[in-house]
């Protein structure tokens, strides 16, 4: 059977890696999560005091980080590692999602994880969802998408994920976080947070995940 990639983009807590989660596990792809690695690279950082804009620095810290998908039984989805760690849950906490942006910008960062990413789909069939793949990592992804959602619901939504791993974290500084990430990754000079203008819109504001799962789905039929 024909694979193709499938390329989430979009703005932040907006369903990209739950859809692509499911969307890969209906299809048997492979889903990675690319958000994930550069919050890895952002806990190396911020462990190893790296000074983000001290170029050499930043290049010798990428040399030395080492980023893994690890697929994990119990949780029935892939646990990052980093140099060999499983960091899966420190990568989530609030303080690196306050300095993921920043360190995003980076494009020695990005050219690192772009080159990675390019790598582990060379096979395709697979989802990745993230801020810049149908635009840079997989210009030619037979299935893109752009997603997007109301501010404040995007902010309940990541609350209540948070909640869930018992971090109490008001809302108004959710809010403000992801309109911040959100400015910050939009206006980058590299791999800007951009709609691909081949991409479909998908606001899920008022859409259930199945709804969204079927939308990508029937996208992914219609590329065969
Ligand atoms: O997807 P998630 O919200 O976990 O991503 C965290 C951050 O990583 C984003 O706010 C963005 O700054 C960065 N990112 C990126 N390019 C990607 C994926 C994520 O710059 N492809």
């Amino acid at each position: 059977m024909k694979k193709v990639i499938i390329a989430l983009d979009g703005h932040s807590s907006c369903g990209k890696s739950t859809t692509a989660k499911r969307v890969a596990a209906q299809l048997g792809y492979a889903f990675i999560d690319t958000g994930a690695m550069y919050r890895a690279v952002s806990l190396y950082f911020h462990q190893q005091k790296i000074n983000s804009s001290d170029t050499a620095e930043v290049e010798k810290a990428l040399s030395q980080i080492h980023i893994r998908f690890v697929f994990n039984q119990q949780r029935g989805a892939s646990d990052v590692y980093l140099n060999d760690l499983n960091v899966e849950e420190e990568i989530r906490k609030m303080y690196i999602s306050q300095m993921v942006a920043q360190v995003s910008a980076i494009p020695a960062v990005r050219k690192a994880m772009v080159a990675q990413q390019q790598q582990m789909a060379k096979h395709r069939g697979v989802v990745m969802d993230g801020r810049d793949i149908g635009t840079q990592v997989f210009p030619d992804a037979e299935v893109k998408v752009f997603m997007t959602a109301d501010t404040v619901i995007r902010a309940e939504r990541r609350q209540k994920e948070l909640l869930e791993k018992n971090e109490l974290v008001d809302l108004e500084e959710i809010i403000e976080n992801l309109k911040q990430r959100d400015l910050i990754d939009s206006t980058r000079s590299e791999g800007p947070l951009v709609q691909a203008k081949d991409a479909v819109l998908m606001d899920t504001s008022f859409m259930t995940l199945e709804e969204q799962v079927n939308f990508v789905l029937d996208l992914h039929q219609k590329a065969l």
